[in-house]
């Protein structure tokens, strides 16, 4: 009877938050605020010119948003043991700036109408577009509300850490709504970005008692990586994508997990099981659809959990809750 009643409530909860998540639309603006999207695309260009470097970071930190809370912007607020301080979060996340920057000036052209959620969303996809060309685009739609509430637990909970087996994997983004496919397709974008020495330090020194670098690196990659990091060193960064001189979007990645070229252990994982190595080969082979099915996966993460209509709020400023 309990259990049934539990799963009533559960099925309350999906359907709300599919309820939600239906209500986006990417017209939202088309009367409150019609400049707001072109001016966020505008704002974020600027910044990605100046710096590459921030289109992975702030992709990631749209991932960090959604899959804490629903994609609330909650990872943007300055609260006391909020996200931003959770295990993967804290000296991590980067972007913060380009989101402030974008939200002063659409709070010059539309005050309180565009939501730090819906910037978020916006500035993840616009930046990569802008990083990585035609080869990828997605649609976001939009009418996300702001939350009030930010944990670090939750966020060290729901957050993937680098040292996941597939099983982690597969049970966190299912506890999302996500296949085990779009896991190991948004994993893909490991392909871009950079990565502090500290993710990978145990894999380089300590792996266990009686092996000191993790057998599943390739010899030389292991070597490589030692050189850019040196034994306790936790702050260096290095590119995640090692096989390649620029940061370009492609799908090396799954060339490199087959070859052992993966900074993380749960990079590793994806081939250590029969039905993720499956996946892995797919997305590697010519023609690979991993791009198309990015998209796909990034426009499903950026409805997550959404608050729409009169949940939560639009905050005036990201860091802070009205
Ligand atoms: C599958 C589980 C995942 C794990 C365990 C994981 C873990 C990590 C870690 C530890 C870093 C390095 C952060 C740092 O040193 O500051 C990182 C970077 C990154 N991750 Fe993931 N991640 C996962 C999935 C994803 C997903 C789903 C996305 C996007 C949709 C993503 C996008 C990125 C990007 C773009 C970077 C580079 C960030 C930058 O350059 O600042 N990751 N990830």
């Amino acid at each position: 009877m309990a259990a049934r009643g539990l799963t009533a409530t559960l099925l309350i909860f999906a359907l709300l938050a599919s309820s939600a998540s239906a209500q986006l639309s990417e017209r939202f603006y088309n009367s409150t605020c019609p400049s707001g999207p072109a001016k966020v695309a505008e704002v974020v260009r600027t910044w990605i010119t100046r710096d590459r470097t921030l289109a992975p970071a702030l992709l990631r930190l749209h991932f960090h948003d959604c899959f804490v809370r629903g994609c609330d912007g909650s990872v943007l607020l300055d609260t006391v043991n909020g996200e931003k301080v959770a295990a993967g979060n804290i000296n991590s996340l980067r972007g913060f700036e380009v989101i402030d920057d974008v939200k002063t000036k659409l709070e010059a052209l539309c005050p309180g109408r565009m939501s730090c959620a819906d910037i978020l969303s916006l500035a993840a996809r616009d930046a990569m577009v802008q990083m990585a060309g035609p080869i990828l685009n997605w649609t976001v739609p939009l009418g996300r509300r702001d939350g009030v509430s930010s944990f670090a637990s939750e966020a060290n909970s729901a957050l993937p850490p680098p040292f996941a087996n597939f099983q982690q994997l597969v049970s966190l983004f299912s506890a999302k709504g996500f296949t085990t496919r779009e896991m190991v397709v948004l994993s893909g974008s490991h392909t871009v970005g950079l990565s502090h020495c500290r993710n990978f330090q145990t894999r380089l020194y300590n792996f266990s008692a009686t092996v000191a670098t993790d057998p599943a690196l390739e010899a030389s990659f292991a070597a490589a990586l030692k050189r850019q990091c040196k034994f306790g060193d936790t702050t260096t960064l290095v590119k995640m994508d090692q096989s390649k001189s620029v940061d370009t979007w492609d799908f090396s990645y799954y060339s490199n997990v087959l070859r052992g070229k993966v900074l993380f252990q749960s990079d590793d994982a994806l081939k250590r099981t029969t039905e993720g190595s499956k996946i892995v080969q797919a997305l590697n082979r010519a023609g690979s659809s991993f791009s198309a099915e990015f998209s796909a996966a990034m426009t499903k993460l950026s409805r997550v959990g959404v608050l729409t209509g009169t949940s939560g709020q639009i905050r005036r400023k990201c860091n802070l809750v009205n």
